[in-house]
C-alpha cells in the first residue's frame, strides 16, 4: 500500500495535471504548465476541515468512494450476493508509462477487487482515462454503475451542452452550473441524436477565444449518464459512464470489465484551444494509420436522388455526369439488395436484387471505375425486417425480450448480434461483397433506436454494442483497405469510439445548408472537418422543402468532407456548373481545410456565423462568412481575423459571393470586396475589415496568402 504521499505531473504543450498519490488518487491540479517544486503543492492544496462534517479531509478521487465518505455519486457500484457493495480500494502500484501516462493499481483485499486506472495527457493537451475492475474473489460480483470521474476547479461555473433530435443533431445550449449540478441520460441504445455524449465546462462568459473550458467527450456508442455535480462544499467534477440494464454485467472469478474511455482536455484559450486539441488528437491518435495520409475523395451519394428507384442503366448515367463534374467517389445507398423497394422490406438479405441489376454488380462498378471514381455501396449490417427471407428462416435473431411485442422504427428491428450465428452471417455477407468487387467504401448505416436488447432473455446492451464494435473490427481487420462512413440516420451515432474503426461520419440527414451551419458548427467543437461527411443537396431541400442558392450551399459544403447528394441527370446545366465550381474550390482548398486548425470566429452580427480555417504555419487561411438571417442592422460591423501570424502581411481576397452581392442589394460593398487589400496579421486581428452587406441565407469565402 502507497503510504507515502507523492505528487506526479503530467504535461502537455498547454495544460499539465498533477495528481496526488496516496492511498488513492487525487488530480490536484488540472490547468495551465506551472514550474517549481511539485512536493510542494501538497502543502500548498492541503484544504482546511470545517465543523458539521466528518473530521478528516476526503479527497475528491479518480473513483470517488463512499466508503472513504465522500458522498458523491461512486466510481463503482456493485455486489456479491448482497455484500462487497462498498469498497475502498488502496494502491499498491504506480507505473508511469512512456507515453506520458499512468496506470495505477489499488485493491480491495476485504471485497475481493482490483481497480487498474490508467490515465494519459498526450502531445495535444487530450487527457484519457479509463478504470478496468476485476474480481479477484470467488463469487459473481454484479457491477451496476462503474463511472470515470474527473474533477473541475470551483471557478468553473458554467457549462455548453448538447441536445438535438433527427435532422437536427449538436445543437448546442450555454447554462450556469447550478449547485444541484447537471445530468444527462441517453437509453437509447445508441450514441444518439438526442444526447451526443460530450459537453464543456469553464469559467465565467467562456467564449470560442477566452476563457479557461474543460471539454469531456465519453467515447461510447450505447447508453451513458453524463454528470456535472456540485458538491456541499463547492467542489465540482465531471463523471461519465455507460449505463447497465439490470444484471447485465457480473463478473465471475477473474473476470474483469474496463469503462469507455473518458476524453478531456483544458485550454486557457476558450473554446478555439480546446477544439484544436481534440481535432489534433484525433488526426494523431484516433483515426486509423492507413486513412491519415489519403486525400479524401469527393462523393456523389445516390440516396437523394434516386432513393430506391435503381435503374442500372440510369445509375450509370448518374456516375458518367458525376465524373464530369469533378466527383472522385460514387456510392450506391439504400435500395440495392434483394426485395428492397421501399423502407418496410428486406433489411438482413444481403444480396443483390437481380430483378433490378440483372447483369450484377460488376458492370456499374467496372463503368465507375472507368471514370476514375471508386466504388461505394450502402448496409445496415446491424438490423432486420420482418418482412425478409433472413426473418422468415431465423425469426430467433431478433433483438428482443420474449413475451414482449418490440415496438419497430422505421419498421425494423435489430438483430441480436450475441448470437453467434447471426453475427456470422452479417459478416460474411459484408465479406462477401467486399471480397467479390472492387469496393473502396462503404456507407454504415443505423436506423432504429434499441427498446429491449435482450439475449435469452437476459439484458444485453451493452454486448450489443461491444460486438458491434467487433464487427466493425472483424470486417476491417479482412479488408483493412475498405473505407467506412459511419451513419445512424444521420448523426445517430458519432463518438470517438465509432472513429477508432471508421473514417468519416454522415453527420446529419438534413443538407439544408441553413440548417447545416448549426449542425455542422456543433460538431465542429470535437472533430476536424475531414471527418464530418458534407454534401450539397438539390436546391429545393428535401429535409425542410427550403430553397437556398448554390452559393450557400456550397461554401456550406465546403467546410467538410464534402460531397454531392442528387440526381446530376436531372439537374440544370446552371446548377452543373455550380456543383463543379464548388468541387474544384473544394479540391483547391482541400488539403489546408483538413489539415489547418479551425477558428469559429467573433461576430458583431448575431445573425453571422463565422468559420475559419488557418494553416499550422499560418501562411494562408480561409473565411466563411454565413448570413444566418437579416442582418440585425443595417450595418455588421467588421470582421475580425482571429489566428494569424501578427508579423506577417497577408494579400486578402474575396473568393466567393453570392450572384447578386455587388447590385441588387446594396449601393457599394466595402472596398475591399472588389480588389482584395494587403494587411497585417495583428491588423486583421485587433481591427479587422468592414463587413459587406448580405442577404439572409447567403455565405461568402474570404481567401488570405501571406505575401
Ligand atoms: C438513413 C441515412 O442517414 C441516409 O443517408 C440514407 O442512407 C438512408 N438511411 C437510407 O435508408
Amino acid at each position: 500500500m502507497m503510504n507515502e504521499k507523492q505528487v506526479i505531473a503530467l504535461s502537455g504543450q498547454h495544460s499539465q495535471l498533477l495528481i496526488k498519490v496516496g492511498e488513492a488518487p487525487e488530480i490536484c491540479y488540472w490547468g495551465k504548465p506551472v514550474s517549481g517544486d511539485v512536493s510542494q503543492f501538497i502543502n500548498a492544496l492541503s484544504r482546511p476541515v470545517p465543523y458539521g462534517r466528518l473530521d478528516k479531509d476526503v479527497p475528491m478521487t479518480l473513483s470517488p468512494e463512499l466508503a472513504r465518505g465522500l458522498f458523491s455519486s461512486p466510481g463503482l457500484e456493485g455486489h456479491r450476493d448482497g455484500k462487497d457493495w462498498a469498497p475502498a480500494f488502496a494502491v499498491i502500484d504506480i507505473d508511469q508509462c512512456a507515453d506520458n501516462g499512468l496506470a495505477l493499481t489499488a485493491e480491495d483485499t476485504v471485497a475481493g477487487l482490483r481497480l487498474v486506472t490508467e490515465l494519459n495527457l498526450d502531445q495535444h493537451d487530450v487527457v484519457k482515462v479509463r478504470h478496468t475492475l476485476i474480481n479477484t474473489k470467488a463469487g459473481v460480483y454484479q457491477v451496476n454503475r462503474f463511472a470515470n470521474t474527473l474533477p473541475l476547479p470551483e471557478r468553473a461555473n458554467e457549462l455548453m451542452t448538447y441536445y438535438g433530435r433527427w435532422v437536427h443533431e449538436f445543437q448546442t445550449v450555454r447554462q450556469a452550473l447550478p449547485q444541484g449540478g447537471y445530468q444527462q441520460e441517453n437509453r437509447r441504445g445508441r450514441t444518439s441524436h438526442e444526447h451526443y455524449p460530450a459537453l464543456v465546462a469553464g469559467t465565467t462568459h467562456f467564449g470560442e477565444q477566452q476563457g479557461e473550458v474543460w471539454g469531456f467527450h465519453f467515447a461510447w456508442s450505447g447508453n451513458h449518464r453524463l454528470r456535472v455535480d456540485v458538491k456541499a462544499d463547492g467542489r465540482r467534477f465531471m463523471q461519465a459512464e455507460a449505463i447497465y440494464l439490470p444484471g447485465e454485467i457480473a463478473l465471475a472469478e477473474g473476470e474483469s470489465l474496463s469503462t469507455p474511455w473518458l476524453y478531456a482536455s483544458y485550454s486557457a484559450d476558450g473554446l478555439n484551444g480546446m477544439s484544436h486539441h481534440f481535432h489534433q488528437h484525433v488526426r494523431h491518435s484516433i483515426l486509423t494509420n492507413e486513412m491519415k495520409a489519403k486525400t479524401r475523395p469527393i462523393h456523389l451519394n445516390t440516396w437523394e436522388g434516386i432513393y430506391f428507384d435503381h435503374d442500372p442503366a440510369y445509375i450509370e448515367q448518374m456516375a458518367s455526369q458525376a465524373a464530369e463534374m469533378g466527383v472522385e467517389r460514387f456510392i450506391i445507398d439504400d435500395g440495392w439488395f434483394k426485395g428492397r423497394n421501399g423502407d418496410k422490406a428486406a433489411l438482413g438479405d444481403w444480396f443483390l436484387d437481380e430483378s433490378k441489376y440483372p447483369n450484377g454488380l460488376a458492370p456499374i462498378i467496372e463503368h465507375v471505375n472507368k471514370l476514375g471514381m471508386e466504388f461505394g455501396l450502402w448496409f445496415e449490417p446491424e438490423m432486420i425486417n420482418k418482412d425478409s427471407d433472413l426473418y422468415r428462416s431465423h425469426p430467433e435473431w431478433l433483438l428482443a425480450v420474449e413475451g414482449y411485442e418490440q415496438p419497430t422504427g422505421r419498421n425494423q428491428y435489430a438483430l441480436d448480434l450475441s448470437n453467434h450465428d447471426a453475427f456470422e452471417f452479417v459478416l460474411a455477407r459484408l465479406d462477401h461483397f467486399l471480397s467479390h468487387y472492387n469496393i473502396a467504401y462503404i456507407k454504415w448505416d443505423m436506423n432504429r433506436e434499441i427498446v429491449q436488447p435482450g439475449h435469452q432473455g437476459k439484458a444485453s446492451g451493452h454486448q450489443q454494442v461491444e460486438l458491434y464494435y467487433q464487427l466493425v473490427d472483424k470486417l476491417r481487420a479482412k479488408h483493412p483497405l475498405v473505407e467506412i462512413e459511419s451513419c445512424a440516420a444521420g448523426g445517430g451515432r458519432i463518438d470517438f469510439e465509432v472513429l477508432k474503426r471508421t473514417h468519416r461520419f454522415w453527420a446529419s440527414d438534413n443538407n439544408d445548408a441553413l440548417e447545416r451551419q448549426q449542425i455542422q458548427r456543433g460538431m465542429s467543437y470535437f472533430f476536424p472537418p475531414e471527418v464530418m461527411g458534407s454534401h450539397i443537396g438539390a436546391s429545393h431541400c428535401h429535409s425542410t422543402r427550403r430553397r437556398h442558392s448554390i452559393n450557400f450551399r456550397g461554401l456550406t459544403a465546403l467546410f467538410g468532407h464534402m460531397g454531392i447528394e442528387l440526381d446530376p441527370v436531372r439537374e440544370c446545366d446552371e446548377e452543373k456548373q455550380g456543383f463543379e465550381k464548388y468541387i474544384q474550390l473544394h479540391k483547391s482548398l482541400r488539403e489546408l481545410l483538413h489539415t489547418g486548425k479551425t477558428l469559429r470566429l467573433p461576430a458583431d452580427d448575431p445573425a453571422h456565423l463565422i468559420h475559419a480555417v488557418v494553416a499550422d504555419d499560418q501562411s494562408q487561411a480561409v473565411v466563411m462568412v454565413a448570413q444566418l438571417a437579416m442582418p440585425t442592422n443595417s450595418l455588421s460591423g467588421t470582421l475580425r481575423l482571429v489566428g494569424l501570424n501578427p508579423d506577417a502581411n497577408y494579400q486578402i481576397s474575396l473568393v466567393d459571393q453570392p450572384n447578386n452581392f455587388f447590385e441588387g442589394i446594396v449601393s457599394c460593398q466595402p472596398a475591399w470586396c472588389y480588389e482584395g487589400i494587403h494587411l497585417s496579421g495583428e491588423w486583421c486581428d485587433s481591427v479587422g475589415l468592414a463587413m459587406p452587406i448580405m442577404d439572409a441565407e447567403s455565405a461568402i469565402l474570404i481567401k488570405l496568402e501571406q505575401i
